[in-house]
């Protein structure tokens, strides 16, 4: 696997590669607590939607470690307090959510005092992760069925081995192509406000030797119609039972490009992102972030002072414009449905 986001410490705390020092410096931070863990997704010190999810479950046992001579009583209530805690560190990507919904469940139905629950709880936040890394492996062998030998790939923020707990979703085609010999190219969207394309999915493809080109945001209009572009793949941090879905700001306008130059566009995203309880994208919550994000790159002031800013860190791509969705089951179409008469989640 490239790179490791994400693991624990010998001391059993999240140790995470603190995202915002890179590419000029990879930083790992050893977080102690349920609260450092929330601090930092808030941050985007780690981010990414499947990734988030997975460091909230780690954050839990972390969080509760101390905890694990408690009594039953005392132990349930403080999972609770966390998980909302939790919770509430980003709105958009329905993988924390559900990551600690599934955790809750794993301790309300484990029986024992807290140790018992605690043990139950670690087991359960590594098989999120496992799932997750078996996910991505499967994500990019069903995406290698849509990528030619020589494609070019436009992709927009970053949806690899630092967004998920292994290869990553729209990147995981890409590096089985690459592992297995195949040419391909990807032009990566810089990704204003925070780049994540030019300082993390590049650094990533550098890293493992994959042909790159990195591009400002208003470069794929004149690069499709000059068909430079033979197919988009994006993520999603969450995804409709409609099939409409959120992504980083940006991917609604690629899609409307792509769609009027006649360019595939694929959705790639692990089963976790799939939200069957909301029926389109209208309802899907959008975080708004800081203004200053936007009126500073790393820390230079790039608007003179008292110039308003707007920050909406996703948007909603309709599912018409979706060619199709590379999950874990395969290239599938909405509507999406799991069978499963799905409470909604919290
Ligand atoms: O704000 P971020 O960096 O967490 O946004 C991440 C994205 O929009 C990704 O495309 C999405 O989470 C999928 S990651 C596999």
């Amino acid at each position: 696997m490239p790179i490791q986001a994400i693991s624990w410490s010998p001391s059993g705390a999240v140790r995470i590669i603190d995202q915002r020092a890179l590419p000029e410096a990879e930083i790992t931070r050893d977080l102690e607590s349920a609260e450092s863990v929330a601090e930092a997704i808030r941050q985007l010190q780690v981010r990414g939607a499947p990734l988030i999810g997975i460091a909230a479950a780690m954050g839990l046992v972390a969080g509760t470690r101390d905890l694990r001579t408690a009594p039953r009583k005392i132990f349930l209530p403080r999972v609770a307090q966390l998980s909302d805690l939790l919770a509430n560190a980003r709105p958009t990507a329905v993988n924390l959510r559900w990551a600690l919904h599934r955790m809750a469940g794993v301790a309300q139905t484990t029986p024992g005092d807290g140790a018992a629950v605690w043990e139950r709880l670690q087991a359960e936040a590594m098989a999120i992760w496992e799932e997750d890394r078996a996910m991505c492996r499967r994500i990019g062998e069903h995406g290698l069925t849509i990528l030619a030998d020589g494609a070019n790939v436009l992709t927009h923020c970053n949806t690899g081995a630092l967004a998920t707990g292994g290869i990553g979703t729209a990147l995981a085609p890409i590096y089985l192509a690459h592992e297995q010999g195949r040419k391909v190219h990807v032009f990566v969207d810089e990704t204003r406000p925070l780049l994540q394309g030019s300082r993390l999915t590049m650094w990533e493809l550098v890293h493992a030797g994959i042909s790159c080109t990195l591009i400002t945001d208003g470069a794929p209009a004149t690069l499709m119609r000059q068909a430079k572009v033979d197919v988009v793949l994006v993520g999603a941090d969450r995804i409709c039972a409609n099939g409409d879905f959120a992504n980083k700001i940006g991917t609604y306008g690629l899609a409307v490009l792509a769609r009027h130059h006649g360019v595939p566009f694929y959705c790639a995203a692990p089963w976790s992102t799939v939200d069957v309880t909301l029926a389109d994208g209208d309802l899907i919550p959008i975080e708004q972030r800081s203004p200053a994000e936007v009126t500073l790159i790393a820390g230079r002031k790039v608007a003179p002072d008292g110039a308003i800013a707007l920050n909406p860190a996703f948007d909603v791509t309709p599912a018409r414009y979706a060619t199709g969705f590379i999950t874990d089951r395969g290239i599938v179409q909405p509507p999406f449905s799991d069978g499963k008469e799905r409470e909604s989640l919290p």
